[in-house]
């Protein structure tokens, strides 16, 4: 399956530190000019940009500016969902350009006991909406025949709704169908790409498309009565943790982003090589990053940046970055030393980053402005996991 990232372990895949080649991670504080970076201003008008356009160009991948037509039709609100604590909202979100339609379907569920405008966690689901909970009346998402509750451990509704937090959530299917041979189905489309022949070397592919995605719920967010705008926590887990930081740094409205073993290509340091590495990402998951990032195959040494660099474009908002101990695939230590040294930037700011360079041990969250945590088990979302980011969000939000 798609997700069974870990049948796809390569034997050569390297996990002992010794055998790590020798690195030197690019500046972060440095521009392109060879200029040092002290002042937020700097930070602002000549560094950050820089890092956003070498993101864009060489990893991620621009998306047409083109705007596209956008209409919301609500197909549920229902006051008594969650044994009554909730309301429920589905919203059908169509988008049409150049004589083509997407859809993507919007599962809501909102506190009853939050009088105002609630803040809310968007975290897009992986199998389909009817997968994150039992609810008889969640719509089945298009491109899912997954059971009702098939994903319901990763999704605990009631805790959340519960903590004062609304829950926003889409298939990521309905932006990008998650295989290299789909972008006809994709929003890509919508732009005139049909395939993968048909998209620039600096184009983006289908992490941009999921972001492009998390950005266009944003857009609905933002005129819901119900929702505080201002308070969205965006969340994604492994493929779509590497797009939760991707439109954080692209979209500066999202109040707080938290990365959930996102692995290469999200928050672990590319030139580490533990794990999964960017030759490897970009042979299984060809359809992925942008082509440019292909040049760095087997050439991490030669990339612009490194990914701690993409962690600093969330700053000065909170960032939380996971780990989890025996997901040696995502490279914990190499998504610890990527938030650690993101702090500078947050240093600029006057705030906390991680203030220290010693991993903590497991279970212990380090909770600043950047917090960071590594829990014992496998690849997932827990609630342990979620217990943080709800206490993370209290922390900055309330
Ligand atoms: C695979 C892939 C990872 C990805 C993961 C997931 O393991 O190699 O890069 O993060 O799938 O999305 O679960």
């Amino acid at each position: 399956s798609l997700l069974a990232g870990h049948a796809q372990e390569a034997d050569e895949a390297n996990y002992d530190e010794s055998k790590i080649p020798p690195y030197t991670l690019p500046a972060l504080l440095k521009t392109a000019n060879g200029r040092e970076v002290t002042t937020v201003q700097q930070w602002e008008q000549t560094r950050r940009p820089e890092l956003l356009s070498i993101f864009t160009e060489q990893v991620y991948g621009k998306m047409p500016a083109d705007k596209v037509d956008v209409s919301y039709k609500k197909l549920d609100d229902n006051h008594s969902a969650v044994n009554g604590s909730a309301t429920r909202k589905q919203i059908e979100i169509t988008f049409s350009h150049n004589g083509v339609e997407r859809k993507a379907l919007l599962l809501m569920y909102l506190p009853n006991h939050v009088k105002t405008k609630a803040p809310v966690f968007l975290h897009f689901n992986f199998q389909g909406n009817q997968t994150i909970s039992s609810d008889p009346d969640i719509i089945p998402s298009q491109h899912s025949d997954r059971p009702r509750g098939n994903q319901a451990s990763r999704w605990p509704v009631e805790k959340i709704i519960d903590a004062g937090y609304g829950l926003a959530t889409v298939h990521y299917f309905d932006f990008f169908p998650d295989s290299k041979d789909r972008y006809a189905e994709s929003i890509l489309a919508l732009f005139g790409y049909q395939s993968e022949g048909d998209i620039p070397a600096d184009g983006g592919q289908a992490i941009a498309a999921w972001a492009w995605g998390y950005s266009r719920v944003m857009d609905y967010l933002e005129t819901d009565w119900q929702v505080d705008a201002s308070k969205i926590i965006l969340m994604g887990h492994s493929r779509l943790g590497k797009t939760s930081l991707w439109a954080g740094a692209t979209d500066p409205r999202f109040a707080i982003v938290v990365s959930n073993e996102s692995g290469c290509g999200g928050a672990a340091l590319s030139r580490r090589q533990v794990g999964e590495t960017v030759n490897r990402i970009n042979h299984v998951f060809p359809h992925w990053f942008c082509k440019n990032f292909r040049q760095y195959n087997k050439k991490e040494d030669e990339l612009p940046i490194d990914q701690h660099e993409l962690l600093a474009l969330i700053a000065p908002r909170p960032l939380y970055v996971a780990s989890a101990e025996e997901d040696r695939w995502s490279d914990p230590k190499g998504e610890f030393l990527s938030t650690a040294y993101a702090g500078e930037v947050y240093k600029l700011y006057g705030m906390k980053g991680l203030e220290t360079t010693t991993m903590p041990a497991v279970n212990t969250p380090i909770m600043n402005r950047v917090a960071y945590h590594n829990r014992t088990g496998v690849h997932d979302v827990t609630d342990f996991d979620w217990e943080n980011y709800i206490e993370f969000a209290d922390k900055w939000l309330k």
